[in-house]
């Protein structure tokens, strides 16, 4: 596929994706939505030893400004739910890859965009990040999960004044309330997202994959998370990489983990 809305740079197996739309503040178009959509169906499993993904945005100003406002005109009853569903169903796909997708959030990150920032299983955000639910203004709510995640990942109390405000939050404010990893300095997000994936790419990545849906499972009603944590478990002690990790410390070597 071409892209025409994202740039991919591989650098040595972190996939930097830079949703490319910058005079748009980076707004989400179906068309970057289904670029984005190939990235995480096909296009990240064809890069070699890839270790994690950063989802950060063009330019200085935005990550993402929300969902594209000027695709919003015929928006109706009929096609609505589509517009929501298709959002939720890729945004699902980061939420559930198998490797560490980290946002790397160097600006506004609203609507669409903190929701997008939410399905990543990690936020580094540059000190001037803003992360809002805005959609109230539009006579809107979120669509692409944005009730749930920031229910998950502030709690209730804020996530209703948030989405019921639209008010915008610091990123100093996103910190303490648990919504972003790490605030870095302005231009750092990449970097401090790279330090963590290149740390992860040192586990065993069986045993990565096994920790990311477990942790999901938690939030899925249709799964008992304990249960589904024993199972998973038991897959680890299965594996390859498991022999050669317990071997290693025993050893007092470093783990040589193949995926295996
Ligand atoms: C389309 C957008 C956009 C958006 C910004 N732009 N946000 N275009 N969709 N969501 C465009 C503007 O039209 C403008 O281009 C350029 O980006 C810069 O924006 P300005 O408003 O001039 O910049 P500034 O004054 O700095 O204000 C920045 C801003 C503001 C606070 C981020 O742009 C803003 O409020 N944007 C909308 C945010 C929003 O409501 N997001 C939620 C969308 S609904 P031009 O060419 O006009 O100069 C949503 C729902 C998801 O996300 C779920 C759907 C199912």
């Amino acid at each position: 596929m071409e892209y025409q809305n994202i740039l991919l740079d591989n650098q040595d197996g972190v996939l930097v994706l830079t949703i490319n739309r910058e005079k748009a503040y980076n707004a989400l178009n179906q068309a970057t939505l289904a670029e984005m959509r190939h990235v995480f169906e096909k296009g990240a499993d064809e890069v070699e030893n890839l270790k994690g993904i950063i989802i950060t945005g063009a330019g200085a100003k935005a990550f993402v400004a929300g969902a594209d406002i000027k695709e919003f005109i015929g928006i109706n009853e009929e096609n609505g739910r589509a517009l929501a569903q298709n959002g939720q169903d890729i945004f699902f796909l980061i939420e559930r890859f198998h490797k560490p997708v980290i946002a790397a959030v160097n600006g506004f990150a609203l609507g669409g965009g903190c929701e997008l920032a939410m399905a990543c299983h990690m936020r580094v955000a540059g000190e001037k990040a803003k992360f809002g639910q805005p959609e109230v203004n539009l006579g809107l709510i979120a669509g692409y999960g944005g009730t749930q995640r920031l229910t998950q990942l502030i709690g209730k109390a804020k996530s209703m004044e948030l989405h019921l405000t639209g008010d915008m939050l610091k990123a100093d404010e996103a910190l303490s309330l648990g919504l972003v990893n790490y605030v870095v300095p302005q231009g750092e997000e990449v970097a401090k997202a790279k330090e963590i994936i290149e740390k992860i790419a040192t586990k065993a990545p069986l045993a990565i994959a096994k920790a990311i849906a477990c942790i999901n499972a938690h939030y899925d009603e249709t799964v008992d998370g304990f249960a589904y944590e024993i199972a998973q478990f038991q897959a680890c002690t299965t594996t390859e990489d498991f022999k050669e990790g317990a071997t290693a410390f025993i050893e007092k070597r470093k783990a040589n983990f193949k995926g295996k």
